[in-house]
Order: structure tokens, then C-alpha cells, then sequence
């Protein structure tokens, strides 16, 4: 893996900007404080991906709130392909028995991570969960889960920034641009 002195230059796309962003996930939020009004919020995002997402739109709820972070990883697949084994690094701090859940997530692409952390949770008997995720890739599928909260549908295609890696590299962009396939190629 070769990775660039200015990370722009692996990019070869920016699909979305941090205007684009910006804006999305402030709308995002106005809807979960209409839909969430006078009730037990609780937000559990999922490390590492999640984290600028998870910063920025939490304060775009204007409610009460709590928020729980989890750590998970995938193992078995190669390094752009998610194989659905998921091993919890890091588990919830706090019981969400009896609370409104809403598993913030970067990226859904085959919604086998997803499908995992849904029954998991739901298996603590939550009063309700749903599930917000600023970028979803349908063409890849393999799950089908109700996504209650969408950011962006993009292409199939490895995109990296807003927190989004490749080789735990390139979290820290601003915008979500596609990764040059050189990149990952060699
Ligand atoms: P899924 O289980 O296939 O839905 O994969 C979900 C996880 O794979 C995400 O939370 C990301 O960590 C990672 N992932 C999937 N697609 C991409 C991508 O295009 N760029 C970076 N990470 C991705």
C-alpha cells in the first residue's frame, strides 16, 4: 500500500464535499429531534468509521441525549471486501434496556455488519431501534435491513474520508472521495 504525502492525490473523485456533508447530516439531525420529541434518545455509533459522523451529528440534535460507542471489526474478508464474521472490540458501557436506540453508522455495503449489530443489540431489549447511516451502497447488498435514516446512496465504489479508511488510512479527509484503485492495488 502506498499512500501519499497529501491523501488528495489517491483520491480520484470527490463524491460528496464537506458542504454536501454538512448540510445532510444538519438535516439528519432536524429529523431525528422532530421524530424523537420527549423521548429516551440514545445514539451508539460504531468505531472507528462512525466517529466524525457520530461528533457531527449529535450536535445537530437539538434533544436530551446519550451516547454509547462499540467497536467491531471484520474479519475474513479482504481488504475491501467485508465478510460478515464481525468480533466485538468494544461493547456498549451502559444498558439501552427500555431506551429509543439509534445505531449510527458510516457506510452500508453488504449489511452483514449491520444485520449482526441489529440482532445483537435488540437482544438487550431496547424499547425501539433504528438505524441512521450517512452513506449507503445498495448495489452490493446482501441483507436487506430497512434503513430508517440516509444520508447519501453512492455507486459501488471504495470510497474513503469523513472517517472512512482503507488500511486505517485516510479517515481524516473532509470530504468522501473514491480511492485511486492504484491505491489499493499494490
Ligand atoms: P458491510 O458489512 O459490508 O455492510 O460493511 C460495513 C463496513 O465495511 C463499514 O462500516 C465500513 O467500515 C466498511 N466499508 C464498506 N464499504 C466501504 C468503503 O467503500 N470504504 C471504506 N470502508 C467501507
Amino acid at each position: 500500500m502506498k499512500v501519499s504525502q497529501d491523501l488528495v492525490l489517491d483520491v480520484s473523485e470527490v463524491l460528496l464535499t464537506e458542504e454536501q456533508i454538512g448540510a445532510k447530516v444538519v438535516e439528519l439531525g432536524q429529523q431525528i429531534s422532530t421524530d424523537y420529541a420527549g423521548r429516551q434518545l440514545t445514539l451508539v455509533s460504531v468505531l472507528k468509521g462512525s466517529l466524525p459522523f457520530m461528533a457531527d451529528l449529535m450536535r445537530s440534535i437539538s434533544l436530551p441525549l446519550r451516547i454509547d460507542l462499540m467497536e467491531v471489526s471484520s474479519y475474513g474478508g479482504t481488504t475491501t471486501e467485508s465478510s460478515g464474521l464481525v468480533r466485538i472490540l468494544k461493547d456498549l458501557s451502559a444498558p439501552i434496556e427500555g431506551r429509543d436506540v439509534l445505531l449510527v453508522e458510516d457506510i452500508i455495503d453488504t449489511g452483514l455488519t449491520l444485520n449482526y449489530l441489529l440482532r445483537y443489540l435488540k437482544g438487550k431489549n431496547p424499547r425501539s431501534i433504528k438505524v441512521c447511516a450517512l452513506l449507503d451502497k445498495p448495489a452490493r447488498r446482501l441483507v436487506e435491513i430497512p434503513l430508517d435514516y440516509v444520508g447519501f446512496q453512492i455507486p459501488d465504489a471504495f470510497v474513503v474520508g469523513y472517517g472512512l479508511d482503507f488500511g486505517e488510512v485516510y479517515r481524516n479527509l473532509r470530504f468522501v472521495g473514491v480511492l485511486r484503485p492504484e491505491a489499493y492495488e499494490s
